[in-house]
């Protein structure tokens, strides 16, 4: 299928009629739907990006660069850039694809640009990953096919759709560090048992355990986040007054949205000549009664 601005995106549909969007642009996740139809990832109504911007919402790949932690763009260009199908993806000896509809993606350093601001031979592949039982799934090998070393960063930059900001919850980031953006990337302990919201919030929690959960009390639902090879978490939320900053937000759309990344960030992933690294992150959705 293509967008209004005539990019590729690929549909992942299950039997049981849950379904997965992805673009080509970006290799951005931009809808992730249950089996009943419901709409789990937030993607701004505004909806006024246009390529290289990526869409508000979704899942943007942040990489090689997360935010403003090295001298690329803002989150690196990964998700400014076009992505191929690809059709001889690598071997993934892990992957079940059993009961699973799922599209290998890639993207090369294929521009003047990147080679410019980035001169590495690296290539993302990512694979998308819809299950019979709603789990949607990415896993990303980088390999470095250079004959020198790099290091990057990564975040899986998950925009959840919650009922209200100031009823959800996320539990399995206690007691950990973390790095406070809004104070000069100033390292703090969690305190708190739970996360709950009542003003911005922009963190890198430091060295978590693989699974991390959204509790979103009014809508009976959690979402479950599992990570491999990912251990830190970002959670972002502009509040009111960022959120009118960004033009690409509606005013009181982050109301509705929480970020929940799986990230590696605080130490870089370095990659010698011929090595690989994997990142994967799943994400299920949990209804309660
Ligand atoms: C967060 C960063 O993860 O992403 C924030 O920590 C940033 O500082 C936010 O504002 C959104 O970034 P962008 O570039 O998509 O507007």
């Amino acid at each position: 299928v293509k967008d209004k601005n005539g990019t590729d995106q690929v549909l992942l549909k299950n039997p049981k009629g849950a379904s997965v969007k992805i673009s080509l642009h970006g290799g951005q996740v931009l809808s992730w739907k249950s089996d009943k139809g419901d709409e789990l990832l937030f993607t701004s109504a505004k909806g006024n990006s246009k390529p290289p911007h990526p869409v508000r919402g979704g899942i943007p790949i942040c990489f090689p660069q997360f935010g403003t932690r090295g001298s690329l763009e803002q989150h690196g260009f990964a998700r400014n850039k076009m992505w191929l199908v690809e059709e001889n993806p690598p071997d993934l000896p892990s992957f079940d694809s059993t009961d699973k509809a799922y599209v290998d993606l890639v993207l090369k350093p294929s521009d003047e640009d990147t080679t410019r601001i980035w001169p590495h031979s690296f290539e993302f592949h990512l694979r998308v990953s819809l299950a019979l039982d709603g789990n949607l799934t990415l896993i990303s090998p980088v390999p470095n096919i250079n004959s020198k070393p790099f290091s990057f960063s990564i975040a899986y930059h998950t925009y959840f759709s919650i009922s209200d900001i100031s009823e959800v919850r996320v539990e399995g980031l206690e007691t950990l560090d973390y790095l406070d953006n809004l104070f000069d990337k100033e390292r703090f302990t969690e305190q708190g048992d739970a996360l709950t919201f009542e003003s911005e919030i922009d963190r890198v929690y430091l060295n978590s355990r693989d699974v991390v959960a959204v509790f979103d009390h009014e809508r009976k639902r959690t979402f479950l986040i599992k990570k491999e090879g990912l251990p830190d978490v970002v959670v972002w939320n502009p509040w009111d007054k960022k959120a009118r900053a960004l033009t690409d937000l509606g005013d009181e759309e982050y109301k509705h949205m929480l970020c929940v990344d799986g990230a590696a960030i605080e130490k870089p992933i370095n990659l010698k000549p011929g090595e690989e690294w994997t990142g994967k992150l799943n994400l299920s959705l949990v209804l309660s009664t």
